[in-house]
């Protein structure tokens, strides 16, 4: 069946209890992502955005708003009634599908491929249901499957799902469990669903109850053993969340591992599952890159250095604790140690931003130059430009922003301060100490310093006055 159409429904209408939480399960992040955004990822390689049904329930306007723009379609289930209710959502949804994978919003390691194997098994078996099934190293708290045993041997058919309350104490032995993830003949499963009862003791309809009512008008239901368990860890607790969350970076640094970039110490990086890095990159150990940072080939990121959605060209070099966030950085340049770049800065290549530094919306052309102790808002500055140590743009006037320009192959010297709107000409040169607030044109000097008072032999009197008077007491 080549041409049968399938659909992707992910429930994720729950609140999460265990989680303890304001915040609804599914958009709680591993590896700087939602699950859910995990599992949509996945889902997304397997069908169009436009045949994937998110359930969404609880706290359902904040999860819509997260993910519409992945271009997937939502279902509401008003009422959090159990996994079995949460699918009868969408019987007119999935009305012209042949058949639905059913996967969790809260089960977010699991690979296309897998998702794939499961679609292919159900098709070539003609199964009415098919059930991705593992073996974890602890099965308590997943519903167990209970096989069909035949001669004493037990078959691929499933008799029934049962869940953790509901285990006998022979069924508590099982070690195979339900993934939570499923493929369902779409006509076998709605001919059906409306028999799920609640009769369990949480009271909700279990998608899982399925099982035995399908098995009971003779129709196939079939497991499929996950190649690896770890991919259908679900999340229920924030334990789980942090279990899954070392799970994935260790996917991810083993990837740029497998790609070319050095990694020292591995565990202590923190990198997150969108972020990319360019072959030759030595990462030194407790080095965090979040987000949507990508970055070159032939660079070197030192420890203790946080890159939030940075972009980072070739050969650049970040010294120990450098902060840079939502900006980008040209190829060769030198960042830190102990810089901060913060949101919309543009460092230009081969540029240098020295130990406590600090950018804001700031344009570093080519090979410019901040080495020490700046605070650098709003301003661009040109090629080549020098700009000392003590600098400081003053960017508010306690109302609104001002931009600074400075031109190429500029000097500014240490401890200026430079009231914005305020421009400095190409090769001009500003005087250490100035406070400069009128423009300063094209190589000109701009230099505020009052003159400087020397008075020969003052501290020998006063120190004799002070003598004198320690005398008389
Ligand atoms: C479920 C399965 C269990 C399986 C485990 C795998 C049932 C009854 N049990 O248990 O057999 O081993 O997953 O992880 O299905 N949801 C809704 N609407 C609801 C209730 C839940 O959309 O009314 C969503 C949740 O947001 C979650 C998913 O369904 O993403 C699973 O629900 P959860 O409560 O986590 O079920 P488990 O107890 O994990
Ligand atoms: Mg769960």
């Amino acid at each position: 069946m080549p041409n049968s159409r399938f659909a992707i429904a992910i429930l994720a209408a729950g609140k999460g209890t265990r989680l303890k939480s304001k915040l609804p399960k599914v958009l709680h992040q591993i590896a700087g992502r939602p699950l859910l955004g995990h599992v949509v990822r996945a889902a997304s390689s397997i069908v169009a955005p436009a045949d994937i049904f998110c359930i969404i329930g609880h706290e359902a306007e904040r999860v819509r708003a997260e993910f519409a723009p992945l271009g997937t379609r939502f279902i509401e289930q008003f009422e959090q009634r159990g996994t079995g209710h949460a699918l009868m959502q969408c019987r007119q949804a999935l009305a012209g599908y042949d058949h639905v994978l059913v996967l969790s919003g809260d089960v977010p390691l699991i690979r296309p491929e897998t998702i794939a194997a499961v679609r292919d098994f159900h098709i070539a078996h003609a199964a009415a249901m098919t059930i991705l099934t593992a073996e974890p190293l602890d099965p308590f708290g997943y519903g167990r499957i209970v096989r069909r045993v035949e001669h004493g041997v037990s078959t691929d058919q499933v008799e029934a799902i049962v869940e953790q309350k509901q285990l006998t104490p022979a069924q508590e032995k099982i070690g195979e469990i339900n993934s939570g993830i499923y493929a369902f003949n779409v006509a076998e499963l709605f001919s059906r669903i409306d028999q799920l009862s609640t009769d369990n003791p949480h009271g909700e309809f279990y998608l899982t109850e399925i099982v035995s009512i399908l098995r009971r008008d003779g129709k196939p239901v079939l497991a499929l053993p996950a190649a690896h368990s770890n991919e259908v860890l679900g999340v229920n607790t924030r334990r789980e969340l942090a279990q899954l969350d070392s799970i994935l970076r260790e996917r991810k640094t083993r990837e740029l591992m497998d790609d070319g970039v050095t990694i020292f110490r591995p565990e202590t990086v923190l990198i997150d599952a969108d972020v990319t890095v360019g072959a030759d990159t030595v990462i030194e150990p407790f080095v965090q890159l979040l987000g949507e940072t990508t970055i070159g080939e032939d660079c070197l990121i030192r420890s203790y250095s946080v890159l939030t959605n940075a972009r980072v060209g070739n050969r650049v070099r970040i010294n120990h604790g450098t902060l840079v966030e939502d900006s980008t950085v040209g190829e060769a340049a030198i960042l830190g140690p102990y810089s901060r770049i913060r949101p919309g800065s543009e460092i230009g290549p081969e540029a240098h931003v020295g130990n406590f530094v600090e950018t804001k919306k700031a344009k570093l052309g080519r090979g410019a130059k901040a080495n020490h102790l700046t605070y650098l808002g709003d301003v661009e500055i040109g090629e080549r430009s020098n700009i000392g140590a003590g600098t400081i743009t003053c960017n508010y006037d306690g109302v609104s922003k001002h931009k600074t320009v400075i031109g190429a192959g500029a000097f500014i010297g240490s401890d200026t301060t430079l009231v914005a709107p305020i421009s400095i000409g190409n090769g001009a040169y500003v005087g250490a100490g100035s406070c400069i607030t009128r423009d300063v044109p094209d190589d000109s000097l701009g230099l505020t310093r009052p003159e400087l008072l020397i008075k020969e032999g003052w501290v020998t009197a006063k120190r004799a006055k002070m003598e004198a008077a320690k005398l008389k007491k």
